[in-house]
């Protein structure tokens, strides 16, 4: 088989993990083009990783040799670079959040599967095998009995952001719930399935003026917000996501009726599983979970790959899953007005 052909299009901050983790995932066996708006930053990319230049995006498009196509442009562009692929029949990777509107979200689920190509949406929590692993467990009927049903969980993500004014602008997609939150809902719904209430306990601004990218700039976005909704299986699930704290940390904490997962993707963070029974290697009682060194993104753009050489879209996170997780951001952004 000819080596995949993946062209990339936004080369700013996630680009270069993108490339790192198809490079090693695929031990360099995808070939990589990639593109900007700004030729500057592509160039820059294209040399650090000795990969081709496309003279512009529009070029880019026009490689019929393309495979795949992967999105790491802002949000507002994602919609339209997304269409533009699928029309075309390439598979597509896309950064979160897909799209910021639901009708948009849905077209590009209808074309994906009108075109029958992969469409994975890049929610990087679901490849950290401190927190897959829990998925599984969910999953295990053996894990029930000695965690019991889980009854409370608590998603925690805080970052300060501080490397594009994009980002904490309404306008173009920022702020707390787009950048932040939605990872956490992405886990949650993940885990437990679909929210039948929802709340929002509080959505504000703290830092109007901040220094991004070494400038004092006046941004309009949210930087904190807490949602508290109950899923349709009966988990309670409170989320706090803000662009506030100073030093990145993340955790998720999950309560059941017979045990306790604390776990993060930060090896720093104590990570842990307490069981009331014992259950294959863990212990009855308390068990320190270990944080092995992975990277992230050569899982998620493996899974990526993987799926478009077997053609069968399995991939983790689908443009589906998008679907209904922007309905729910639709009632988190609806609801975070009245605050
Ligand atoms: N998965 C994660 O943990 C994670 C982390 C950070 C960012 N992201 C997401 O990744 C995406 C990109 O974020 P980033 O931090 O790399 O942004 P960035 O601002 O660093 O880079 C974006 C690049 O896209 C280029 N660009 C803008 N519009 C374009 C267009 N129409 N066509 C081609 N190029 C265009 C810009 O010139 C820039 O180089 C966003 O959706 C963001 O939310 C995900």
């Amino acid at each position: 088989m000819n080596k995949l052909k993946i062209g990339i299009v936004g080369c700013g901050k996630q680009a270069p993990k993108h490339i790192s983790g198809l490079l090693s995932a695929t031990n360099a066996k995808v070939s990589i083009v990639v593109a900007d708006l700004s030729q500057d930053a592509a160039r820059d990319l294209a040399e650090k990783f000795d990969v081709e230049l496309a003279d512009s995006v529009d070029s880019l498009f026009e490689m019929a040799d393309i495979d795949a196509i992967d999105v790491c442009t802002p949000v507002p562009f994602h919609y339209d670079l997304c269409l533009r692929s699928m029309r075309l029949g390439k598979h597509i990777f896309c950064e979160k959040p897909l799209v910021t509107s639901l009708e948009q979200a849905q077209e590009l689920e209808r074309v994906r599967a009108e075109q029958d190509v992969v469409g994975m949406v890049g929610y990087l929590y679901r490849f950290a095998p401190m927190l897959s692993s829990f998925k599984g467990y969910l999953a295990n009927k053996a894990f029930s009995s000695s965690f019991g049903e889980p009854l409370v969980a608590n998603f925690r993500i805080g970052g300060r952001g501080s490397h594009q004014v994009w980002k904490h602008k309404k306008e173009t997609g920022g702020g707390a719930i787009n950048e932040m939150l939605v990872h956490m809902l992405d886990l949650a719904m993940w885990y437990f399935g679909p929210p039948d209430t929802l709340d929002v306990l509080y959505c504000d601004q703290l830092l109007p003026s901040r220094i991004i990218g070494g400038e004092l700039a006046e941004v309009d976005a949210e930087d904190i917000v807490q949602v508290k909704l109950t899923t349709q299986s009966g988990v309670l699930v409170n989320i706090q996501a803000d662009m506030l704290t100073p030093s990145f940390t993340q955790f998720v904490e999950v309560q059941g009726t017979k045990g306790t997962f604390c776990g993060s993707i930060q090896p720093t963070y104590n990570s842990y599983l307490f069981l009331e029974e014992k259950f294959e290697d863990f212990n009855k009682g308390m068990n320190k979970l270990e944080s092995k060194p992975s990277n992230l993104f050569e899982i998620q753009m493996g899974q990526f790959v993987d799926s478009i050489i077997d053609r069968n879209n399995s991939v983790s996170s689908t443009i589906e899953d998008s679907v209904n997780l922007i309905r729910v951001m639709d009632q988190i952004n609806t609801h975070s007005y009245e605050h």
